[in-house]
């Protein structure tokens, strides 16, 4: 019998000095998961300022965004143009998804000049064969894109961006029969 409780005394941790209210508390060891958590979250801690914060290394959530946002504009801008040529535009004049997305983009922008029949008003009917600078795709690309402005045509490049501007122009190709081969 006191062998035992001798047995549990050493076992026991020591009771701390103060008491309050009559209550005392062990002098617990910290476990050893407890510690390491701690330990590594102060390394963490200091290895994140250092990248984040001093080091310029680390991208903040603002400069990714920023650069997520650059990314879409000049997308937004060079877009499908820089690769798409006449042939392209006339394949998609006949694809549906991309005439009636111009077909809104057309009735937003270009209907009050142009006519919801394309037959023309304060602009050109774009349903004749009479072009200004030409009547390739890649010709109706480039007025819309640019305008001309001395006549009354807006550019719509800065409004539309480019991938807009290629659908609207296969909405107004869609109006058009795809030239023959060699003509
Ligand atoms: C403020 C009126 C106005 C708006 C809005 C307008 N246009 Fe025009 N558009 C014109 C005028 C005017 C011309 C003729 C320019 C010229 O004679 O040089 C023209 C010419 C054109 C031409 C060349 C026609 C040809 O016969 O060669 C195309 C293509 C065209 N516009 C497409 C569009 C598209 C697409 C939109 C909408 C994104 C649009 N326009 C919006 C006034 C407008």
């Amino acid at each position: 019998m006191a062998n035992d409780t001798k047995h549990n005394e050493v076992k026991e941790d020591a009771v701390r000095e103060h008491s309050y209210d009559g209550i005392q508390e062990y002098d617990k060891k910290l476990p050893n998961w407890w510690l390491f958590t701690l330990y590594a979250s102060i390394i963490f801690s200091f290895v994140y300022w250092i990248y984040y914060e001093q080091s310029g290394v680390g991208k903040t959530d603002e400069e990714n965004l920023a650069i997520e946002l650059a990314r879409i504009e000049e997308a937004r801008n060079t877009g499908p143009s820089q690769l798409t040529g006449d042939a392209e535009l006339w394949e998609m004049s006949r694809d549906a998804t991309v005439v009636s997305a111009g077909q809104t983009s057309f009735t937003t922008y270009c209907v009050s000049c142009h006519g919801v029949d394309l037959k023309g008003g304060i602009g050109q009917s774009l349903v004749d064969d009479v072009w200004i600078m030409g009547g390739n795709p890649t010709d109706l690309m480039k007025i819309v894109r640019e305008g001309s402005l001395e006549k009354g045509m807006p550019p719509w490049g800065s409004v539309l961006g480019d991938k807009k501007i290629s659908e609207v122009v296969a909405f107004v190709l869609s109006h058009h029969e795809i030239p023959a081969e060699g003509s």
